[in-house]
């Protein structure tokens, strides 16, 4: 495995590889790696020749008061786990790196953003997109890998490679979990012991919801979400951020739950704040 800091050099080391006609698979990561991010990887190495793993915890994607300085960080550990699962070129660059003076140019998001973890996030988004277009001119990948954990992200990051035409393919890749069902995520470390034994609830919360939607068809979803708030406030430790549906990938409210729907939620521990959802179709 290939590891480099440098924006220039990555460049050269995947050009050089490209002349010799390999394909180039993207895993955009702020490290501290799971199984999540693991998964990602390994469905890249099946359909790709050459694998890329960035780390770049983004401080543009913070919002001033979330927590960019304690997100974890263990470069040792990720790196001898990369090597495991076979990443070939490892880019890990510093904040410098990335970005070396005041921006000349800023993206915001228009659309798909007003809604879960783009409203209460705000800029969140605007920052995502741009440290990933620095990222797809840098590495110019044929295939980006992103989990659908972050279904939001997915439906995002979407958006701009339609919008600006950028000549990658998105891969969306279903959400790795816990045996009792709790999504992976760096930030369950964060979880005290009592909310880890509670947590499992927001996967069972959000599996219930699909089962009231594919028996009702076409409720109106927020008589069905106020049902589920109220079932989950009777849990103990966290608070029930939101619990929403809409269409998927634009994001948007409905009248009937017909066609792909998402059914997100968050919930606000007290060190960690917990993201998961489902999507399915609904005939
Ligand atoms: P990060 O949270 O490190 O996640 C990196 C990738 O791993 C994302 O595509 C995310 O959806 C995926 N992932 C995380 N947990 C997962 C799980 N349990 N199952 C499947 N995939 C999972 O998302 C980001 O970083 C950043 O926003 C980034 C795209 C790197 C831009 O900074």
């Amino acid at each position: 495995m290939k590891i480099t800091t440098t924006i220039n050099e990555l460049k050269n080391i995947i050009r050089a590889e490209k002349e010799n006609g390999l394909s180039v698979g993207f895993v955009p990561t702020m490290g501290y790696l799971h199984e999540g991010h693991l998964t990602l990887v390994s469905q890249a190495k099946q359909e790709q020749d050459l694998v890329v793993m960035s780390i770049f915890v983004n401080p543009l994607q913070f919002g001033p008061n979330e927590d960019f300085d304690s997100y974890p960080r263990d470069f040792e550990r990720d790196e001898a786990l990369a090597r495991e699962v076979g990443v070939d070129i490892l880019f890990y660059p510093s904040v410098e790196e990335m970005y070396p003076k005041e921006p000349t140019i800023t993206m915001t998001v228009q659309k798909r953003v007003n809604v879960l973890c783009g409203k209460k996030r705000e800029g969140h988004f605007d920052g995502v997109v741009t440290v990933v277009s620095k990222l797809f001119n840098i590495v110019e990948p044929d295939v980006a890998y992103f989990g659908l954990k972050d279904a939001q992200q997915v439906a995002v990051i979407q958006g701009l490679v339609d919008d600006l035409s950028f000549s990658v393919e998105i891969r969306p890749v279903p959400t790795v979990r816990e045996d009792d069902g709790l999504a992976k995520s760096s930030r369950n470390v964060r979880l005290t012991e009592d909310e880890r034994k509670e947590a499992p609830i927001i996967y069972q919360t959000l599996l219930k919801m699909q089962k009231q939607v594919q028996k009702n068809n076409m409720v109106i979803s927020d008589e069905i979400a106020q049902l589920m708030m109220n079932e989950f406030d009777e849990g103990k430790h966290g608070t029930l951020e939101y619990i929403e549906i809409y269409s998927y990938p634009e994001l948007e409210s409905m009248k009937e739950l017909k066609g792909k729907i998402i059914i997100a939620a968050a919930v606000q521990y007290k060190n960690a704040r917990l993201i998961d959802n489902v999507i399915l179709t609904v005939e």
